[in-house]
């Protein structure tokens, strides 16, 4: 007889809840002795891709793309542009990108005209990446090894649409490195549950909840001896005059430039 995945669970709460508290973000990677990517056996790399490929997608489309970053110029190229040097390092190395191009390719060829819907290709597009992009990671966790997702293509989204030629209806979302961690950082603080699950409607956390979460979040900011201040590091990021702020013309430009830009001018 075989087992009823829905009335008989594979896993239990306990191994689920032990199996997520494995996950850290790593940003040193074991390499060959020359500092080279250590490269994944070859089952593993298709494993973790097969996982990819099996995530839900919306309207059955798959509004993604991913390069793969295989030569060690593109990787050196894409460290710097994207400020994370472990790119050049991490045994596996992709740059997770939204894609509406190939979805309009299939209808063309199929004789049917694509239709303008600028803002739903971010909105879902975004989705099925992301969507993608975690299958791929949290497989990597399956098999021992951690990784890294890499907003960090917002400081040089131009200069990556043009060394990775990413045509119209292509945007990067972020990159995402893997390998075995030469690292071994703390469990991550997340916010209390009941500031992110709400039940039926949205509730704004009270002042004392923000201020309690505060606390139980500054140690995600901690660096070396220095105490964590998560509020500092939410300045750098979010504040008037933060990182985001900076990154913000580059995105729009970068919308315009790849047709997806919904907005007016
Ligand atoms: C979309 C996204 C972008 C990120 N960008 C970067 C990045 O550019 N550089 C980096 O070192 N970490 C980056 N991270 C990793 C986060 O800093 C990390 O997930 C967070 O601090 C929580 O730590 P944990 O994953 O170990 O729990 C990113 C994570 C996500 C989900």
């Amino acid at each position: 007889m075989t087992a009823d995945p829905l009335t008989r669970p594979t896993r239990t709460p306990e191994e689920v809840r032990a199996f997520y508290d494995t996950h850290r973000t790593v940003r040193h990677y074991v390499t060959q002795a020359d500092g080279s990517p250590l490269p994944l056996p070859a089952e593993h790399l298709d494993a973790i891709l097969h996982a990819a490929q099996r995530a839900p997608t919306d309207a059955t489309a798959q509004l993604y793309s991913f390069i793969r970053l295989v030569s060690p110029e593109v990787r050196a190229r894409v460290a710097e542009l994207t400020t994370n040097a472990h790119i050049a390092t991490a045994s596996e190395a992709f740059v997770v990108c939204l894609d509406v191009r190939r979805v309009g390719r299939v209808l063309e060829v199929a004789g049917q005209a694509v239709g303008h819907w600028p803002a739903i290709a971010v909105h879902f597009g975004i989705g099925d990446a992301v969507l993608a992009g975690q299958n791929l990671l949290t497989a990597a966790e399956m098999l021992g090894y951690q990784g890294c997702w890499i907003g960090g293509v917002l400081n040089g989204l131009e200069g990556i649409l043009d060394l990775l030629e990413l045509p119209a209806g292509v945007l990067p979302f972020a990159a995402l490195t893997l390998g075995l961690p030469a690292e071994e950082p703390p469990l991550r603080p997340r916010l209390p549950r009941s500031l992110v699950v709400h039940e039926d409607r949205y509730q704004d956390g009270a002042v004392e909840e923000l201020r309690e979460a505060i606390q139980i979040m500054n140690p995600i900011a901690a660096r070396g001896d220095r105490p964590g201040d998560w509020v500092r590091l939410l300045r750098a990021y979010f504040a008037l005059g933060g990182s985001m702020e900076k990154r913000e013309p580059g995105l729009v430009a970068a919308l315009k430039r790849q047709g997806l830009w919904a907005g007016g001018e």
